[in-house]
C-alpha cells in the first residue's frame, strides 16, 4: 500500500488527478472506475482542467460507476448519474455512450447487479478505481456487515451514512434509504485502487480502514489486500 499524506485539499486532488491521468495517457481506452461523495469533486475539477489544457483525451475512455440510489432517475439532481454529468461528464470529451452508472430504477436489482458485473467483465476489467470513504467505513455503498458481498448488490443504507448524506438533500426524509452498490468483487479486481479522504472527522476511520484488522465491519479495510492501493489523504477539509 502506498499512503500518502497531504497538506490540502488541493494537493490531494492534484494528486489522484494525476494518477488518474498517467493511467489514461498510457492506456486511451482504459476503463475508469469513478466515484461520487464531495471527496472526488475537486480531482474532477483538475481532470476537466487538464482535458482543457489539452493534456488529457476522453475520447476513447470508457468509465463504470460504484452506486446509485435507488428510486432516482438521472434527470434527479441527487442521483449519481446527474452528479456524474454535472462534475464529469458533460466538462470532457467523453463519450456518454460509455459511462455507465448502476440503474437505480431497475425493476429488479438483483438482475441489474448481475449484469453490471457481468458487463465489467466483458469490458475487460477496471483499469483504475477511484474510491472515497464513508465514516463508517463504507466504500460505494458497502456497509459494515458480518461479511463482504462480492456482487453487486441492493443495499439498505445504514442510519448513518443517511444522516451524512442528507447534506446533499432538501430533508433527511428526502434521502433514499437503499443503493445498488457494486460489490467487492469488482473493486477488489480492479488493477489499480486509488481512495481519497480528508478532514479531521476522518481520521479515525482512516487509521481503522488502514491500518487495523482487516473487517467487514469496516468495508474499507479489505483495500489492505489489493496489490495495487494508493490512498491519499489530507487531515485538513
Ligand atoms: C457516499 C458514496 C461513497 C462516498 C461516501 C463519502 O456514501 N456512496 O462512494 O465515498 O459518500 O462521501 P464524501 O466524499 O462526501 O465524504
Amino acid at each position: 500500500m502506498n499512503y500518502i499524506v497531504v497538506d490540502s485539499y488541493k494537493e490531494l486532488s492534484r494528486k489522484a488527478a494525476q494518477i488518474i491521468a498517467s493511467v489514461v495517457t498510457l492506456k486511451p481506452d482504459c476503463v475508469l472506475g469513478l466515484a461520487t461523495g464531495s471527496s472526488p469533486v475537486g480531482t474532477y475539477d483538475r481532470l476537466t482542467e487538464m482535458y482543457e489544457n489539452g493534456e488529457l483525451d476522453f475520447s476513447r475512455v470508457t468509465s463504470v460507476n460504484l452506486d446509485e440510489y435507488v428510486g432516482l432517475d438521472g434527470t434527479n439532481d441527487q442521483s449519481y448519474r446527474y452528479f456524474m454529468n454535472k462534475n464529469l461528464f458533460d466538462r470532457v470529451n467523453i463519450d456518454k455512450n460509455r459511462t455507465f452508472v448502476p440503474n437505480g430504477l431497475a425493476a429488479d436489482p438483483a438482475a441489474e447487479g448481475e449484469a453490471y458485473d457481468n458487463h465489467i467483465k466483458e469490458l475487460g476489467g477496471i483499469d483504475i478505481q477511484l474510491l472515497g470513504i464513508g465514516l463508517d467505513g463504507h466504500i460505494g455503498f458497502n456497509e459494515p456487515d458480518s461479511f463482504f458481498t462480492k456482487e453487486t448488490h441492493l443495499v439498505k443504507l445504514h442510519e448513518s451514512t443517511i444522516e451524512a448524506n442528507s447534506r446533499f438533500f432538501a430533508s433527511r426524509d428526502e434521502v433514499p434509504t437503499t443503493a445498488i452498490t457494486m460489490g467487492m468483487s469488482s473493486i477488489m479486481q480492479a488493477r489499480r485502487v486509488l481512495l481519497i479522504a480528508n478532514g479531521a472527522k476522518k481520521k479515525e476511520i482512516m487509521e481503522k480502514a488502514f491500518f487495523g484488522p482487516i473487517t467487514p465491519e469496516v468495508p474499507a479495510s479489505i483495500l489492505q489486500m489489493h496489490p495495487d492501493l494508493t490512498v491519499i489523504y489530507c487531515e485538513n477539509d
